[in-house]
């Protein structure tokens, strides 16, 4: 096969590198993506965010018609669940998504190979395929290589009976009991899942608390509310290892401060304590790309890697690990190489757990505003004495807003509570247009509507709520 040129070439199909090079494409760049999942879309949309939503979504729904219908005055003769069909589902959507990918793909022109990218140089990439290689010459290249499960010692994943994400989206039956490692995104989303379907759900974390780094106010009413729907939650523990037998795994943990050893006995255990920038095979020696401690690509304020023409975006660099913060490196990166001001607002992304009730940030936590000396106003409003989570029997969970004590700037905004995950965009705007919490009092939100919540937390930091 001859060599093709491209302007950029992006390595890597996940919402950072499709949408960057979608831009690209956009902005009239010659523009080839290359990934080696055949469906497009990476973690996020195969084996992540997409099928966890869903499920989340089914299970959601389960739960509901089993216990809450009836006081809404629905009776249902028996609920049952026929997970193969909430699976099959799961997988309609994953496909259906990543297909439309490929659409966006051709619409826009660019280019798709399938397969492992390697960086030989500073201008060629190379693609295997069973065996076989194309090299493709690049002006730019854009590593959009993403993340992978962080490996626990001792305790190794089989993905039947030792699960990373991956393998908890698609058990083939519900555990008896699930034990969930790290109290982290991934374990309260797939812990709720699975606790909805019937598990009995263990989380076992190292740290004192949950959902680290958010706002550990928001954090605490989280773990209030979820304790409340049955997960049970074993903080300050270190997990040393695994023992699986024929019907069991056990596991082996002790006080992470040091202390005696105790053990805990599931049929599936999760491990979710983190992700670690997915570089295998890239070629960075090769290319001399640098990498920093933790193992991510380095790169400078504009997405730079040290090697011209090379940049970098998503999971495999600095910052959160978010499909929405890769599509926004993606957005900027393509104006950047097309000559224009791509750019980031990393005070405004926001961070948004699927759980029920959702859990939802954006800005700056508590903790953050006390550490760098910044003094604040809060504002504090509950979803018990919002109408609509009245109307709706959704009343657990607040908003809270951090303003700045002078100048009444938005500094933080977190939510728990029904659609926290919807509500946390008219933060976001706030945060980007540098508004104070007054001109959320000030702004009109329908009513009965779970948004006058946030209206109402933003008058509370006036101390002036009308509703409490
Ligand atoms: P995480 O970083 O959110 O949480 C991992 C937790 O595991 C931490 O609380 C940590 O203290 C704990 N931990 C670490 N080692 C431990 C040990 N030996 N024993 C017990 N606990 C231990 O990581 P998670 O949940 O795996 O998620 C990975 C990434 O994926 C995150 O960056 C997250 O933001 C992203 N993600 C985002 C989603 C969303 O936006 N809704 C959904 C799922 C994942």
């Amino acid at each position: 096969m001859s060599d093709k040129a491209f302007d950029v070439v992006v390595i890597g199909g996940g919402p950072g590198g499709y949408v960057a090079a979608i831009r690209s494409a956009q902005l009239g760049l010659n523009t080839a993506c290359i990934d080696k999942r055949g469906p497009l879309g990476g973690t996020c949309l195969n084996v992540g965010c997409i099928p966890s939503k869903a499920l989340l979504h089914s299970s959601h729904h389960f739960e509901m018609a089993g216990h809450d219908f009836a006081s809404h005055g629905i009776k249902v003769n028996k609920v049952e669940l026929d997970l193969a069909a909430m699976m099959a589902r799961k997988e309609k959507v994953v496909e259906d998504l990543t297909k439309g990918i490929g659409f966006l793909f051709k619409k826009n022109k660019v280019t798709h190979f399938e397969g492992t990218g390697r960086i030989l140089s500073a201008d060629t990439v190379a693609v295997q395929k069973d065996g076989k290689e194309k090299k493709l010459k690049a002006k730019h290249i854009v590593i959009a290589t993403g993340s992978d499960s962080a490996p626990l010692p001792g305790v190794e994943t089989d993905e039947k009976r030792i699960v990373t994400s991956t393998g908890a989206l698609s058990l083939p039956k519900v555990p008896k009991h699930l034990a969930v490692i790290g109290a982290g995104v991934i374990g309260l989303e797939l812990g709720s899942v699975w606790r909805r379907l019937g598990a009995k759900v263990t989380v076992l974390e190292y740290l004192d608390r949950i959902l680290t780094p958010m706002d550990s106010g928001l954090a605490q009413e989280s773990q209030k509310i979820l304790k409340k729907q049955g997960i049970e939650f074993k903080l300050g523990v270190k997990v040393t290892g695994a023992k699986t037998t024929k019907n069991d795994v056990t596991l082996t943990y002790e006080p992470a401060k040091g202390g005696k050893a105790e053990t805990l006995s599931a049929d599936v255990v999760l491990v979710s304590i983190g992700r670690t920038p997915y570089t295998e095979g890239l070629g960075l020696d090769a290319a001399k790309i640098e990498t920093d401690e933790k193992g991510r690509v380095k790169i400078d304020d504009h997405f730079r890697t040290n090697v011209k023409n090379v940049y970098a975006i998503g999971d495999v660099v600095r910052g959160a690990m978010l499909a929405h913060k890769a599509e926004d490196e993606g957005i900027a990166v393509a104006e950047i190489i097309a000559g224009q001001s791509g750019h980031v607002n990393y005070d405004a992304i926001p961070a948004v757990v699927y759980t029920w009730p959702e859990i939802a940030a954006v800005g700056k936590t508590e903790e953050e505003l006390k550490a760098d000396n910044v003094a604040y106003k809060v504002g504090k409003f509950p979803f018990l004495a919002n109408s609509r989570a009245r109307t709706n029997a959704d009343t657990d969970g607040m908003v809270k807003i951090l303003a700045d004590k002078t100048t009444d700037r938005v500094l933080g905004v977190h939510i728990v509570g029904p659609v926290a995950g919807e509500l946390i965009a008219e933060a976001c705007l706030a945060i980007e247009f540098g508004s104070s919490a007054e001109d959320i009092a000030r702004t009109c939100h329908s009513h009965p509507g779970f948004g006058e919540a946030v209206k109402e937390a933003a008058l509370a930091v006036a101390n002036r709520p009308i509703h409490f």
